[in-house]
């Protein structure tokens, strides 16, 4: 619906930026720090690894002084687990020490952090100790991670996420077609691990907390009726799957009914439903780049998605699900040079159906324009293209305000440029450009792009200035 006029952000409104341990900090094994998952995933050809990324562990100040400088007063990133505790479970007194550095500095500058408790990056002594999110002692030790965290960090962070992405790494997950009952077993486990970590953050400090996964709105491929129930069967699986048991403690009725007729529900047991209906989510925080779009998929096309060779079915193979939808691309919707949908439409129409669905508060955790920039030889960086993707989205999140959603930030990705998932540090996301290229570390010097300028005067008026 069209307005004449739209509401303003509300005060207090938090503007920032968002970041992840593994993708920024660097000092992959300085002071203490053990190996996670990430450090010993084979690396994409091509692309950098995750030993220097930004240098963000040196330069933290640095940074954080030039969001100051861009008037946030939100900064996300993600703790890593192997920094406080190197093996997952023994504590490593300077890891935690620099996040209470890092805290120090964003409150010195009124920003707020929002902290990320788990960004994929898992102990990889547990992965080998039993195999990570297989085995239900990951539940234990995830928790009394966070419990460490909460009592570090408790009094000075206002706002925990749980886990980030979860529906992505489990969607994502190769296994997924292979064995997928034990894919399924550590999703359940995750979703336990996490509704502990919100009990357990409500017993020991009056921070709220939330999950962060991705979520989007699904769009029918057509209006065939097929397509539109295949719509709402996949929003099961990628969406409601990772928040109705946050929320009410229960799974999506019609996938708990699909898994059970096809034998791959997870085990289970009674305390892991009290835990979950016990565990409440103050927030729902959610990563947001394009809406999805599908296709009804009979089951007896699964042979194909198994065969698939090349990665870019492989990838579209796992976000589809034989006998429910097969993920297709949206002609309709706009692209980035790397194929991640521009929609700020389905911005909004996401908000409203999380607001309608769960009526908690929201923040937008992640939302971004992942290209390559060119730095100028006068030293700028004009990102015109990275302006105008985001004033689309603040403007569609402005419209969902109207709508009635209450929506209490927005945390764009990324705050400043770091090594993106699979495509390297070429693919930037960051309001500041860090001077390296993908294997020539050169000065790693910060610097301000067009995109910076124009976010602080976002940030300065609440939203006021998108021009
Ligand atoms: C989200 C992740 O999936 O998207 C981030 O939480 C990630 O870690 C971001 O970097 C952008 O994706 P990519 O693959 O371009 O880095």
């Amino acid at each position: 619906m069209d307005y004449r006029t739209l509401k303003p952000f509300p005060e207090g409104f938090l503007w920032g930026g968002s970041s992840s341990a593994y993708q920024c900090e660097g000092a992959w094994d300085e002071d203490g720090k053990g190996l996670s998952v990430k450090d010993v995933d084979p690396i994409v050809p091509g692309t950098s690894d995750w030993k220097v990324t930004s240098d963000h562990y040196h330069r933290f100040k640095e940074d954080i002084a030039l969001m100051a400088e861009m008037h946030f007063n939100e900064f996300r990133f993600s703790i890593a687990w192997t920094r406080i505790m190197p093996d997952g479970v023994t504590e490593n007194p300077k890891g935690i020490e620099h996040y209470h550095e890092v805290i120090d500095e964003c409150h010195k500058y009124g920003i707020e952090p929002v902290v990320t408790l788990y960004h994929f990056d898992l102990p990889q002594a547990l992965q080998e100790k039993y195999g990570g999110w297989a085995d239900r002692q990951c539940i234990e030790d995830f928790v009394n991670y966070c419990r460490v965290c909460y009592r570090e960090y408790g009094k000075k962070v206002k706002y925990f996420l749980t886990i980030n992405e979860q529906n992505m790494m489990v969607l994502f997950n190769p296994e997924r077609l292979t064995n997928e009952k034990k894919v399924w077993q550590e999703n359940h486990h995750m979703l336990v691990a996490g509704a502990k970590a919100m009990i357990a953050c409500h017993e020991m400090c009056d921070a709220k907390i939330g999950p962060a996964p991705n979520i989007t709105a699904i769009y029918p491929a057509t209006s065939r009726p097929e397509d539109v129930l295949a719509a709402m069967d996949w929003d099961q699986i990628r969406n409601r799957l990772f928040l109705d048991p946050a929320v009410f403690g229960t799974y999506p009725q019609a996938l708990e009914n699909l898994m059970k007729d096809k034998g791959i529900f997870p085990e289970t047991t009674e305390e892991d439903f009290e835990a979950l209906r016990n565990g409440h989510p103050d927030f729902i925080a959610f990563n947001y780049y394009g809406a999805g779009c599908v296709k009804y998929m009979p089951e007896s096309e699964a042979d194909d998605l198994a065969n698939a060779k090349e990665i870019k079915d492989f990838m579209s193979g796992l976000m589809s699900y034989p006998g429910v939808s097969a993920s297709v691309r949206n002609e309709l919707q706009e692209h980035t040079s790397y194929g991640m949908g521009i929609d700020p439409v389905g911005l909004r129409a996401t908000l409203r159906q999380l607001w309608e669905r769960y009526g908690l508060p929201l923040i937008i955790t992640e939302n971004g324009c992942g290209v390559p920039d060119t730095l100028e030889a006068d030293g700028t960086v004009h990102d015109g293209y990275r302006i105008d993707y985001l004033r689309r989205h603040i403007k569609a999140c402005q419209e969902a305000i109207t709508d009635g959603v209450q929506l209490f930030g927005y945390s764009p990705w990324s705050a400043f440029d770091l090594v993106s998932t699979h495509q390297g540090i070429t693919k930037r996301y960051g309001f500041i450009y860090i001077n390296r290229d993908e294997f020539d570390l050169k000065d790693m010097k910060r610097i301000r792009k067009d995109s910076f300028y124009w976010y602080k005067k976002v940030c300065a008026s609440n939203g006021r200035e998108l021009d």
